[in-house]
């Protein structure tokens, strides 16, 4: 955010909640972008997402009694939420996210003070860029730590997490509220999201811009069919383990075992899913080692290879997500580009040579237009940190 959107957001907060400047504090959680490794996340395998440096911010006062008063600039209302009221409630939008950290906090049994939160971004909505869990985990970080009882990094994501699959009813996997809480700048987060076991791996090319294409093609994970991939996943699962397969998890599949579990499960469909998520968890464990060589020509035949699987396998993709990246590959300075998310709508993600971006944007536009009658947007972002609260001499206190 620039020093003047930063003032306005400020002005905002003070017409919301005056009072002394001594009680406020501003924190920031990023949105995430994910490189490699979809819908492997909840089948326990392996991810490579970064933090994109658009976020949320979240302004909190405290307050003295248990009341929290959440309210944001794109929304009209001021919604109120109270101890004896936690529960998910569709009249209140998106103070849902801030009511479900509050409630996830206190399933873990913290004290959480009374707040006035007031939620500023960057972020389209939409757009498969994690908004949901950006703004859980910079309310988680900032209800934790005006209680005094600072949650970690960890912490905080898993709270947001808790959060969304417990009260906003989102059957999520981790990794977005992962990234969003851990990220740090030029960096992507290599996760193991079974085992939890993480490092992160510098990937920061000179002459490369980070490209996020926003298909304006909203999708909604809760009535997406998100939750019908996982459903699907579970049942092959049950399947392998009901033939004898000890398997913590999908992902635990090598592909070398491939073929003899395609063949247990029979049904078609479910065996292009296992395929997917057999090769892509395969891609997602080994694509750190490209970044550490510097191999981004291989990389992005991966990233290629992703959204295939993506669309041809696992049919996430779509029609528009699809235009995206295929066009996308066609032009030249395009060293990778594939969905990135759920699917279903969102967005791609590009590496793309800095001298060919213009064109890049403008040949996607022409073909995008052409195709759907409305046009794209772009995103030329970096991989930035993760959460943190703002410094006060940066929010003007
Ligand atoms: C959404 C979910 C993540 C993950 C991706 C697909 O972003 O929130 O947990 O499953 O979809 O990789």
């Amino acid at each position: 955010m620039n020093g003047s959107a930063m003032r306005t957001a400020r002005e905002a907060f003070w017409r919301f909640s005056p009072g002394d400047v001594d009680s406020v504090r501003v924190f920031f959680a990023p949105g995430r972008v994910n490189l490699i490794g979809e819908h492997t996340d909840y089948n326990g395998g392996y991810v490579l997402p970064g933090a994109i440096r658009e976020g949320t911010w979240c302004w909190v006062r405290k307050r003295s009694d248990t009341r929290w008063r959440v309210a944001s600039a794109t929304e009209d209302q001021v919604v109120t939420v109270t101890p004896d009221a936690l529960s998910y409630d569709p009249k209140r939008g998106f103070a849902n996210y801030v009511a479900g950290v509050i409630w996830a906090l206190r399933e873990r049994g913290f004290e959480v003070p009374g707040a006035d939160c007031y939620l500023t971004g960057t972020l389209p909505q939409g757009a498969g860029l994690s908004s949901s869990a950006s703004l859980e985990v910079a309310t988680a970080w900032a209800l934790s730590r005006i209680a005094g009882v600072p949650l970690s990094e960890k912490e905080a994501a898993q709270v947001a997490h808790e959060a969304e699959t417990g009260f906003v009813g989102v059957p999520c996997g981790i990794m977005d509220q992962y990234v969003v809480a851990l990220a740090r700048p030029g960096q992507v987060l290599s996760l193991s999201a079974g085992s939890l076991e993480h490092r992160l791996v510098p990937a920061v090319w000179p002459d490369v811009a980070l490209v996020i294409t926003n298909s304006n093609k909203p999708h909604h994970l809760v009535d997406s069919p998100y939750a019908a991939r996982r459903s699907e996943c579970e049942a092959i699962l049950g399947a392998l383990r009901r033939a004898g397969w000890d398997l913590p998890y999908l992902a635990n599949l090598r592909p070398s075992d491939y073929a003899a579990a395609v063949e247990i499960i029979a049904d078609p469909v479910l065996g292009r899913r296992l395929h997917h998520v057999v090769w892509e968890n395969e891609r997602a464990r080994l694509a750190p080692d490209l970044l550490s060589d510097g191999d981004l020509s291989q990389f992005g035949e991966w990233m290629r290879a992703s959204h295939e699987s993506l669309r041809d396998d696992f049919e996430v993709t779509g029609a528009e997500l699809d235009t995206l990246a295929e066009t996308a590959w066609t032009i030249p300075g395009c060293i990778a580009s594939r969905m990135t998310g759920a699917g279903f709508g969102g967005s791609t993600v590009s590496l793309v040579a800095e001298g060919a971006v213009e064109e890049f944007q403008r040949r996607i536009t022409e073909t995008y237009q052409q195709r759907f009658g409305y046009a794209p947007s772009f995103l030329i972002t970096a991989l930035g940190a993760g959460v943190h609260e703002i410094p006060r001499d940066e929010w003007g206190g």
